[in-house]
């Protein structure tokens, strides 16, 4: 393998729209952070650099969904990820973000680079325009029938169910998904990124050049794409909200999101390093990886490939080690059902619980095909591995030292195979000592090939061995006749202790605090390289050293937690943050329009069920002025029993209107929540029948 003198490491920039989930950690961010601890710990140069994705069509349409600006929008939901990606302890370098001012001049100077050498076509065509909404609808945001199988939901880009890639003109029936109308074409002018000329360099640096060092998911991807013919790329966006094309004659346009989100790696980088930034992106000797989700491979590897080409002062990606999907109980990932696990309401649901989550999402790590996150499995993997194999065996080392030592190192003499029993547990030494140096070769071959899955089965391996080792050689029954053996014993299994804690540190960065901090040994924060000069184990706590009070390293999940995961998933009721699936705001009105409404408190002194509607409460209101009817369409959310002496606010002089032959003499006024349930609007102390409501 070819020696690097440095690293940059990327995570994909998640659009700056909603929470995350583990769907998002499991793709981008913990392989990568896995890796990059790492690194470190072999005392590599490396960068991590992330920030969120603050453009495009998501921003927005999520934007307006909520009734905030798409800066105020892009706002919001930055600090929460960031917290978010900081609490669950994903270690960036830095968080950026592309509506910060470096981005938009690193962004516009890539452009000017490439369109000073003509590289750049500009053409104009009709494109379908969405009048109600006023914008114009590229990529996912017209669907309509597939031309090829007949799926009436195909993207304009793609279509799902038989894998076609379309233009939004061969759809039959397009309709907008951001109104639903059917769109009218219309004229616009675009800047085209040629990616047909780079055909020929891609096959050669991909397809030629990365045939066996990248993923074979990811490598298939990239060639089948290559193979179908390569076309110009429209680059450019009729938005109001992006970063403007940096010439004259293109005002009003703002680049394509994922022209300038890519950048947004090297905007951070500069961000971090300030003019030291050069090196990470420009000195052929820096390793740059890409850890994405499987939906950003053609970008990662062959369109940001293919600018940064064109541009020619940079490096090219060495590997994008992309991840397949995460589903969760059996189904996709879905925001708008809410059929996720947040990793916002995780860190709330499971405070000081992040080594479990990271633990189970590695060992489930979708790196080859698509994987299932269930609870159950969780609770099974925490309770079955973390803590009856790992916090077993460091917990029984630290125990059985402080009961015979007092907590300090025993002697590491070695022990003469003088009695059959010490020739035993000789040949148990020897075992374990070869297991676990062949255990920590294979994990850190696993590590530098990205296969965390089964690099954190090794670290596992370790711990194995270890309570192997403790099982074989049982030194509490040796107590009483060979107290040097149990020392030589003891003193054994903590140097694996030590060695544990330094290997666990990619993967479960709390246990690694905690146990060096049981094991009181400063010698532990040396570099791997320095500990392990040549992939081996070594001995990190001296004899005579005072260990501190031994602490749990993790405690089981109850069925309980588990069952309450499960029926919030099952009911749907905890939202994505303030839910991303509410109405828009109406057009505004102005106070007179507000004040002509009478609403009023009154109390519900009788009601029943009407016959004939499933939806319909007739209720009998005092009003304090009169006794009206009004028809309610509550009954799916109260019975009539339940309404009888509750007081409800009403509209008292909304035109009466007849249902099923009974005047209803007002509306009852009542919250929606996302998932349909109704609940009523209630005054917040008893009030006169008959109050106002203003
Ligand atoms: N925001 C994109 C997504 O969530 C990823 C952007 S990655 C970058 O799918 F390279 F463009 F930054
Ligand atoms: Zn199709």
């Amino acid at each position: 393998m070819k020696k690097f003198k440095r690293y940059t490491i990327t995570s994909a920039l998640p659009y700056a729209n909603g929470p995350l989930h583990i769907g998002h950690i499991a793709g981008a961010y913990l392989p990568a952070d896995t890796y990059v601890r790492f690194l470190r710990l072999r005392g590599e140069d490396v960068v991590y650099v992330c920030g969120s994705d603050e453009h495009g069509v998501a921003i927005t349409l999520g934007a307006k969904k909520e009734g905030l600006t798409p800066k105020a929008f892009v706002d919001k939901y930055h600090n929460i990820m960031k917290k978010a990606f900081e609490d669950f302890g994903i270690s960036f370098d830095i968080y950026s973000r592309t509506s910060n001012e470096i981005h938009y001049k690193t962004a516009q100077e890539f452009f000017t680079k490439i369109n000073d050498q003509n590289l750049f076509t500009i053409d104009s065509s009709d494109q379908y325009y969405d009048e109600e909404e006023k914008i114009f609808l590229a990529d996912r945001y017209i669907i309509g029938t597939c031309p090829n199988c007949a799926n009436p939901n195909a993207y304009g880009d793609q279509c799902e169910k038989c894998g076609t890639s379309l233009s939004p003109k061969q759809l039959i029936n397009p309709r907008s998904t951001v109104s639903g109308k059917t769109p009218v074409l219309r004229p616009t002018k675009h800047w085209y990124f040629p990616l047909d000329k780079f055909e020929g360099w891609l096959k050669e640096w991909l397809v030629e050049g990365h045939k066996d060092d990248w993923k074979t998911n990811v490598y298939g991807q990239c060639k089948s794409w290559i193979d179908q013919g390569l076309q110009p790329r429209s680059i450019t966006r009729d938005l109001d909200w992006g970063i403007p094309v940096p010439l004259p004659e293109a005002k009003g346009k703002v680049l394509y999101v994922w022209f300038d989100a890519p950048i947004g790696y090297i905007s951070a980088t500069k961000e971090l390093k300030g003019k030291d930034w050069e090196k990470y992106w420009k000195d052929p000797e820096t390793r740059l990886i890409h850890f994405i989700g499987k939906d950003n491979i053609v970008f990662h590897c062959i369109i940001f490939p293919s600018m940064l080409k064109a541009n020619g002062e940079f490096i090219l990606p060495d590997n994008v080690p992309a991840n397949e999907f995460l589903n969760l109980e059996g189904e996709k990932l879905s925001t708008s059902r809410n059929h996720a696990v947040w990793l916002h309401e995780y860190l709330q649901e499971f405070p000081g619980r992040r080594d479990e989550l990271r633990y189970v999402l590695t060992s489930i790590s979708p790196e080859t095909k698509d994987a299932d996150f269930t609870w159950s499995d969780y609770q099974k993997k925490v309770n079955s591995e973390l803590v009856a194999i790992l916090g077993n065996f460091v917990n029984r080392v630290m125990v059985l030292t402080w009961k015979y030592f007092d907590g300090k190192v025993p002697s590491e003499k070695e022990i003469a195979g003088t009695t059959e029993k010490r020739k035993k547990i000789l040949a148990y030494y020897n075992q374990a000592h070869t297991d676990l140096d062949k255990t920590v070769k294979e994990m850190i071959n696993c590590l530098q090939t990205f296969k965390f899955r089964e690099a954190q089965f090794q670290m596992m391996n370790l711990a194995r061995i270890g309570n192997k080792f403790l099982a074989d050689a049982e030194p509490w029954k040796l107590a009483k006749e060979d107290m040097e053996a149990v020392a030589a014993i003891l003193n054994y299994a903590l140097t694996v202790v030590g060695n544990i804690a330094v290997a666990c540190e990619p993967f479960l960065p709390d246990a690694a605090k905690s146990i060096k901090k049981q094991l009181n040994a400063s010698g532990l924060d040396k570099k791997w390289n320095e500990l392990w000069t040549k992939e081996q184990l070594v001995h990190t706590v001296p004899e005579g050293h005072q260990l501190n009070a031994a602490e749990l390293l993790y405690k089981n999940i109850e069925d309980e937690d588990i069952a309450r995961q499960v029926s919030r998933l099952k009911k749907t009721e905890s939202k994505p943050m303030e839910a991303t699936n509410l109405k828009a705001i109406k057009p505004e009105v102005v106070f007179d329009d507000f004040s002509k409404l009478d609403i009023r408190i009154g109390k519900v002194v009788a009601a029943e069920k009407m016959e004939k509607s499933d939806k319909l409460l007739k209720l009998t209101i005092n009003a304090g002025v009169d006794t009206r009817t009004i028809l309610s369409g509550i009954a799916k959310h109260y019975s009539a029993e339940e309404m009888v002496g509750k007081q409800v606010a009403f509209i008292a002089n909304l035109a009466p209107r007849k249902m099923m032959g009974i005047e209803s003499q007002g509306m009852i006024l009542s919250a929606e929540d996302s998932d349909g349930k109704l609940r009523l609007i209630r005054p917040d102390e008893i009030v006169n029948p008959g109050s106002t409501v203003s």
